[in-house]
């Protein structure tokens, strides 16, 4: 079992799964931090699956020491019928994979559970997002600069060459789960406690980007935007100890 090394919602799906083995394990949406936990889960076997060939490598980099003789690394997408085809799994999870897709095929999110459902023999568990950027504006100052960081990113990012992520609320998560042959067992959401190390990567993603524009004046004035809400939500972290806003959710489901 793991500690308190891991992530709370890491932790909390191992409440959920109790003293039920795990089994076979899919991390259906592989990340260096996921597989850490799936690591030590003590599973049978685990796959670990990634539609980018970077993050694949850094997963394959960051478990070495621990992969065993059957645990895969699969680089491959969700949108390919023949990505695992005829596999199946104990527990498959979802660990920020929805929000993911945008990037890897777009407008698949609606089909990802159906897909997922053959693949899942006993528990789903999917951790996700509220959606922050497609909002109004929110009224707490927190909630605000979030709100100013994300529409940031994604204009910078759409600037560029990126897909942003589209996040999904839980609500539409449960009805697709539903309708896609699962019951869902639990929903549970958890405030968020941004700190200075997620603030500086946001704005810093967008460096690269700003760097290449051809439109210098609007360069300028994007690198200036980014600078004041760094400054903004620093001062933040700095007076209240975090940016508290948003919610993570995990939701565990099991095919019927
Ligand atoms: C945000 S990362 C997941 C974070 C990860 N669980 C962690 O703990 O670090 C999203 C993952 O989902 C994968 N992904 C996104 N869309 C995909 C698709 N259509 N098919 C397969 N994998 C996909 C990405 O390549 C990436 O490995």
């Amino acid at each position: 079992m793991s500690t308190r090394k891991h992530p709370r919602l890491l932790r909390y799906i191992e409440e959920l799964q109790g003293d039920h083995p795990w089994g076979t394990f899919l991390d259906a949406g592989t990340g260096v931090q996921s597989i850490r936990w799936v690591a030590e889960l003590g599973t049978e076997r685990w796959t670990a699956v990634s539609a980018s060939p970077r993050h694949a490598e850094h997963v394959g980099n960051a478990i070495q020491q621990a992969q065993r003789e059957n645990d895969r690394i699969v680089l491959g997408n969700w949108a390919d019928p023949n990505l695992l085809k005829g596999e199946s799994y104990d527990t498959v999870m979802a660990d920020y994979l929805l929000g993911a897709i945008e990037g890897f095929a777009p407008y698949y999110q609606p089909y990802l559970f159906q897909r997922l459902r053959p693949l899942t023999r006993k528990m789903l568990y999917v951790k996700g997002l509220e959606p922050y950027v497609p909002t109004l504006r929110p009224d707490d100052k927190a909630g605000r600069i979030l709100w100013e960081i994300g529409r940031f990113r994604d204009a910078c990012l759409l600037h560029g060459d990126g897909l942003p992520y589209r996040e999904y609320p839980a609500a539409w998560v449960v009805d697709n789960l539903r309708m896609t042959g699962f019951e869902v067992l639990k929903v549970k959401h958890f405030a968020i406690r941004y700190k200075k190390l997620f603030v500086n990567a946001q704005i810093d993603i967008c460096a690269p980007i700003i760097e290449k524009l051809a439109d210098r004046t609007l360069a300028k004035a994007l690198k200036a935007r980014g600078e004041a809400l760094r400054a903004e939500a620093l001062d933040v972290i700095k007076s209240d100890g975090a940016l508290c806003a948003g919610r993570n959710y995990v939701i565990a489901a099991k095919p019927v």
